[in-house]
């Protein structure tokens, strides 16, 4: 499949999507949206990946929705076009796990699609803000809802009302990315960490990912539930005790994804 605002390839088991809009720094158009969901699904797809990694450029993640093209839209417009639900909403069905691996910018809808990811792995020269208030808009691409979940009412509240701008390390201390690594360093690793993550059983990371999701989205008691039916659940499948007897044989694991 072609595509024109992103690159695909795959690395081993590592489905890399690198965002490509050079000029406009990734800014997030429907065009690359529609790219980005589609390249998502077919990775899902792929038995053969078992992670994916979302990339930008080392000047930027992403800068944010498309400001050229929001500029005369109309609430008619947003509503009948379902707006960022018709193709951002398409990260949050993947099964498999999603990590973002941000240099420079990821601002506005660059900064909400890194959230929408599982990991990120940040860059020293990674910078993370909510512009929106700038252009009298609001962070609609889920800002408002998982950053405060993410770092905290106090923190969200101050990066939503005063566009204030986090560094790589800010954002460690506050909880907003997974790790930090060297610019040079960045996709290296990420591919390292991602492999590590596709090397184990994949039915086991979607039955983590779900279980860490549902404490995002449901009480404690409920999650604690879902995640006993979850745990129950890798009794019925080849790969968990595959992993327990390796683990008493002393030998490595040989996972079938089952
Ligand atoms: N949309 C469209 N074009 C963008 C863009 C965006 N979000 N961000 C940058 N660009 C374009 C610029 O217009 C510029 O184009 P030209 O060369 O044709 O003039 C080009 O990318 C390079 O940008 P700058 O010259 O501004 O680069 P810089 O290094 O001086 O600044 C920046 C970088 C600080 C990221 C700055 O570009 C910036 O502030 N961008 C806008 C960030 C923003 O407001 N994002 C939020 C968007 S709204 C949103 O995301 C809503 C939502 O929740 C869904």
């Amino acid at each position: 499949m072609t595509h024109s605002t992103i690159q695909v390839q795959a690395q081993g088991r590592v489905g890399w999507i690198t965002l490509h809009r050079p000029r406009q720094l990734n800014a997030l158009n429907d065009a690359l949206m529609d790219e980005l969901g589609a390249a998502l699904r077919a990775f899902d797809a792929d038995p053969g990946i078992g992670a994916i990694v979302i990339t930008g450029s080392d000047k930027a993640f992403a800068a944010g929705a498309d400001i050229e093209a929001m500029a005369d839209w109309t609430f008619m417009d947003v509503t009948a076009g379902q707006f960022i639900t018709r193709n951002w909403e398409a990260i949050r069905s993947v099964r498999k796990p999603v990590i973002a691996a941000v240099a420079g910018y990821a601002m506005g809808g660059g900064c909400e699609l890194a959230l929408a990811c599982d990991v990120i792995v940040a860059a020293e020269s990674a910078r993370f803000a909510l512009p929106e208030i700038k252009l009298a808009m609001l962070p609609g691409a889920g800002g408002t809802q998982r950053l405060p979940r993410a770092i905290g009412k106090a923190k969200a509240m101050d990066m939503c009302l005063s566009a204030r701008m986090l560094d790589a390390q800010e954002a460690d201390r506050y909880g907003l990315v997974s790790r930090v690594v060297p610019d040079a360093g960045l996709l290296e690793q990420t591919q390292a960490l991602a492999a590590q993550i596709a090397s184990y059983s994949l039915p086991a990371l979607v039955a983590i990912k779900e279980s860490v999701n549902r404490a995002w989205e449901s009480p404690l008691s409920e999650g604690i539930l879902f995640e006993r039916r979850a745990l129950y659940g890798r009794f019925a499948s080849h790969d968990a005790h595959e992993g327990m007897h390796a683990f008493l044989d002393k030998r490595t694991p040989a996972f079938e994804h089952r």
